[in-house]
């Protein structure tokens, strides 16, 4: 059937061998600072306050746990896809050639929501944390500019995510790629502030702020995981860098694992200590870990961890905005959108294009939409897409058995499965609207692959050679 017409795996293998081979210079270590880098951002810095006031209280703690099992499953799955298949587009490239076009559409529409709501969200945190840096400063944005559409608070535009946006899309379009030596910069100064946190802050602990532990019963441990899943977002971009690594076989798991091991032992003690320092229900603020600092009057640690935090949210931003630039490019390469969109516009071979396109999704929804409806829209269609690739790697094992996977998932098919089990079970804990806006995005997509996609397909129009070759010669 057309709609399932399927990206042969031989013709991606010879794509990606047939290049010029990338430099194969990465390592476990590497893999490590990218994952990290990738991931710690406004999910530690600003939303662990969101979810500790209003879904868990103290109980975040096994809100990180439980989020950080899922995405440890959907990992190693990951890793088995990315030693595979080292082209770029992530899950969507793997889901064309296990699942056929319209998986992959769908995959590809999701992952655009994803990565275009993800930018929007580690925009907002960004402005939190900078706009209370400016605070520290004696400085103050009128109220309107101050943050997403809230009349009831007076703001209406969150001004400093727009700038932050514009500027790194500014960046982008010169061409500059991050580099890994300033990542590795960024990732010190990140892990240090955090553990900074840690460190200044077990010394305000009072136990009894951990009591009640869990106010919002096991449910609200479980929607806190289903929120709190944003912080660790961001590690499948280390399974995009396997093309350059030395021995993927090795180094790709204990690159993705470790650095979602490095994230989850960070956040657990965080979130123990923040609850521990203040009660929860004050930590409904934009950057409640530097706001914990100052709430027990070390001032000078809170000015540091915002200052690091606001250094760590820009990589994270950059990685994200980035991924969806060549999310629009591989999409519209292969005609599912206007083939203008991955139109090279000079001699740098910039995607200038889309990333104008992810300027502006970025732009409209950090401007406007709040903060911890967006991390969660964000969330369901990372947990879509999760599933989706963990289901392709018990299919490939039966289509394709003979593909040669430098990575195998162990025990499949019970790790694949945990990982649908528990993905699965944080999607149906997001909340009723998030759900409907998935589905509006959803049907969004359908809409435009019908009208569009399916008869502007690369793919379906070679094949469409392929069957009618002399009708295409004589009907020209
Ligand atoms: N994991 C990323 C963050 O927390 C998206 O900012």
């Amino acid at each position: 059937m057309e709609l399932f017409r399927k990206k042969s795996m031989d013709y991606m293998l010879q794509q990606a061998n047939g290049k010029k081979g990338l430099q194969k210079a990465l390592g476990a270590f590497d893999l490590t600072m990218l994952g990290i880098g990738a991931v710690i951002g406004t999910g530690i810095f600003v939303l662990t306050g969101v979810v500790a006031a209003n879904s868990a209280g103290p109980a975040i703690i096994l809100s990180f746990i439980f989020s950080g099992l899922a995405c440890a499953f959907a990992a190693l799955c990951y890793s088995e896809f990315a030693s595979m298949i080292p082209a770029s587009g992530s899950a969507y490239t793997y889901s064309y050639t296990t699942f056929g076009e319209l998986i992959a559409w769908i995959l590809g529409w999701d992952l655009i929501l994803e990565y275009g709501l993800a930018c929007s969200v580690v925009a907002s945190g960004w402005s939190a944390y900078f706009q209370e840096l400016l605070r520290g400063f004696d400085l103050q944005l009128p109220a309107l500019f101050s943050g997403a559409y809230n009349p009831a608070k007076g703001s209406y535009v969150d001004l400093m995510a727009v700038a932050i946006v514009f500027l790194l899309s500014a960046v982008l379009l010169t061409g500059v790629k991050e580099s890994s030596r300033i990542n590795d910069i960024m990732v010190i100064i990140k892990i240090a502030v955090v553990l900074l946190f840690i460190v200044v802050g077990v010394f305000y602990v009072r136990p009894s702020n951990w009591s009640p532990f869990m106010p919002f019963g096991f449910n609200g441990v479980v929607q806190g995981a289903a929120t709190a899943f944003l912080a660790y977002i961001g590690f499948d971009a280390v399974s995009s860098a396997s093309e350059e690594v030395r021995n993927p076989q090795r180094d790709m798991p204990i690159g993705i694992l470790s650095s979602l091991a490095v994230c989850m032992v960070l956040y657990i003690a965080v979130s123990a200590v923040l609850t521990g320092m203040i009660p929860y229900t004050k930590l409904n603020v934009g950057d409640p870990v530097a706001f914990a600092l100052r709430f027990v009057h070390q001032n000078w640690a809170a000015g540091f961890v915002s200052l690091g935090a606001i250094l760590g949210i820009t990589t994270v931003l950059f990685v994200m905005m980035y991924g969806q630039t060549r999310l629009f490019f591989a999409i519209s390469r292969d005609g599912l959108l206007p083939k203008g969109i991955s139109k090279l516009t000079d001699k740098a071979k910039t995607p200038t294009r889309s990333i104008i396109l992810t300027w502006l999704m970025a732009t409209v929804f950090s401007a406007v939409i709040p903060l911890n409806q967006l991390a969660e829209l964000t969330n369901i269609g990372t947990l879509f897409a999760f599933i989706v690739v963990s289901l392709g790697v018990i299919v490939l094992r039966h289509t394709r058995p003979d593909i040669k996977r430098n990575f195998r998932v162990p025990f499949v098919p019970v790790i694949p499965a945990l990982a649908v089990l528990t993905c699965g079970y944080l999607m149906i804990n997001l909340s009723k609207i998030t759900w409907i806006g998935f589905l509006i995005w959803f049907a969004i997509g359908m809409v435009i692959y019908f009208s569009y996609g399916y008869r502007h397909s690369v793919l379906g129009n070679i094949e469409k050679q392929i069957s009618e070759p002399s009708q295409i010669r004589s009907g020209n």
